[in-house]
């Protein structure tokens, strides 16, 4: 017998699937797997995702030495921020995210 139960299940999970896999690509599973792990928390002074506060100095900076400071390292973040895939691209749309107030 037909089942909507069922039915909507599979419809879940491919679409869940899908999701899963188009971020593979995206800034946010980047995001996920490097910056996250001390950016989300603020480990060892990180400034913290959303919180604009702790990033507005970092920000008047400029981005061009932020994603300089990215890519070779500042005190306790490692070089790449262990992002072995991101480009400078990337960095910038990773550090606005960050900064953004939440
Ligand atoms: C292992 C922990 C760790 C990871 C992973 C990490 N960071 Fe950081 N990040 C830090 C810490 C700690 C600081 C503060 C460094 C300081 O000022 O002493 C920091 C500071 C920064 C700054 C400010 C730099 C400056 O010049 O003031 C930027 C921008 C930044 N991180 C971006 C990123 C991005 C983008 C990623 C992911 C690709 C990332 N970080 C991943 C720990 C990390």
């Amino acid at each position: 017998m037909f089942s909507i139960k069922r039915v909507l299940f599979v419809t879940l999970a491919a679409s869940a699937f899908s999701v899963a896999s188009f971020a593979d690509d995206d800034v946010d599973a980047k995001y996920n797997k490097s910056c996250a792990v001390c950016h989300a928390a603020g480990v060892a002074g990180a400034p913290k995702t959303g919180d604009a506060e702790a990033w507005k100095p970092r920000m008047d900076k400029g981005m061009e030495t932020l994603v300089a400071s990215v890519t070779n390292g500042l005190n306790a973040m490692p070089p790449k921020g262990m992002c072995t895939d991101c480009s400078e691209e990337d960095y910038e749309h990773l550090i606005k995210h960050m900064a953004a107030a939440k």
